[in-house]
């Protein structure tokens, strides 16, 4: 990374102006994400790691590229991947894990309900499937509920992550002792770093593309369980309200959806009512 800077200073390399507004007009028009003015050093720099994949000397060449020689289809997957913030965590805002395994699950098996269908979407590299399925796993130990995960989002990137469910073995420190031992598989190998999803969890979570501008989600019966977080804000209100109407479709009368801590849907009209911070049944 610090070797690109220097053969790239911002300085003698940067988008011009018209070259700028038109990746973010395409980026909003094809994700929804926001690409204010203030986002185009970012943008700059993720996209200087294209050029040398696409064999292009400067950022205004390569936009030539992709909008006179139509090189944005080629080309769409990767500017995808370079608009998105992937960050994740295991157990990322776990007040949300507390309530789902204390509060939720006994009410769902209380109605009688034998299966749960749960859908993380925008799942990134997969922290958060995984972690679903850790805390919906436990809970099926001992009852006799069973579960399945669908896990989506636009960067075929993080999914390919995502699906081998590998991840560098610190990014598991926030996994409960117990439950790591049961669903977290370290390395046998001395200097490998790294630790892998247990089988028995990857085999619950099925991953597929979806983009949340498509006019509807095709995500089959609806689902009980859907955690749509820290991704509505990087859209503008109206998309927000958007892809909040088209997921309450795909969720079931008293299923619940989770959004992350720093969003609202305050003043929207949704069929949603607060259950807790950020927590909400539909009705
Ligand atoms: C910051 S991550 C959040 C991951 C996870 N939900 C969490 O809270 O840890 C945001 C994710 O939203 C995805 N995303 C952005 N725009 C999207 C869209 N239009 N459709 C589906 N996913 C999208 C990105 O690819 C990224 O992986």
């Amino acid at each position: 990374m610090e070797q690109l800077v220097a053969e790239h200073p911002a300085h003698a390399d940067s988008l011009s102006k018209r070259n700028f507004d038109r990746l973010a007009r395409y980026i909003n028009g094809y994700s929804g994400i926001r690409m204010p003015p203030s986002k185009s050093t970012m943008l700059e720099g993720r996209l200087r790691r294209r050029l040398r994949a696409t064999g292009h000397s400067s950022l205004n060449q390569y936009c030539d590229y992709l909008f006179e020689e139509d090189g944005i289809k080629a080309e769409a997957v990767h500017l995808i991947d370079v608009a998105t913030t992937n960050k994740t965590d295991f157990f990322r805002e776990p007040a949300h894990f507390s309530y789902l395994s204390e509060v939720v699950l006994p009410l769902i098996a209380e109605r009688g309900q034998r299966t749960i269908r749960a859908w993380s979407a925008a799942c990134s590299t997969g922290a958060e499937p995984y972690t679903l399925a850790m805390v919906l796993e436990e809970f099926a130990r001992s009852s006799n509920l069973s579960y399945s995960i669908l896990a989506t989002d636009l960067s075929t990137q993080v999914l390919s992550t995502a699906i081998r469910g590998v991840y560098p073995a610190d990014m598991v420190a926030p996994v409960p002792a117990d439950m790591a031992k049961r669903y977290v598989m370290r390395s046998v190998k001395t200097h490998d770093h790294t630790v892998r999803i247990h089988p028995t969890l990857r085999a619950k979570v099925g991953f597929a593309r979806l983009n949340f501008m498509d006019e509807k989600y095709r995500v089959g019966d609806r689902m009980d369980l859907i955690f749509c977080r820290n991704v509505l804000i990087y859209f503008e209100k109206q998309t927000q309200v958007n892809v909040l109407s088209r997921l309450c479709e795909c969720l079931a009368p008293g299923g619940y959806m989770f959004i992350g801590h720093s969003e609202s849907i305050s003043g929207y009209s949704l069929p949603l009512k607060q259950v807790a911070n950020t927590i909400f049944e539909k009705i």
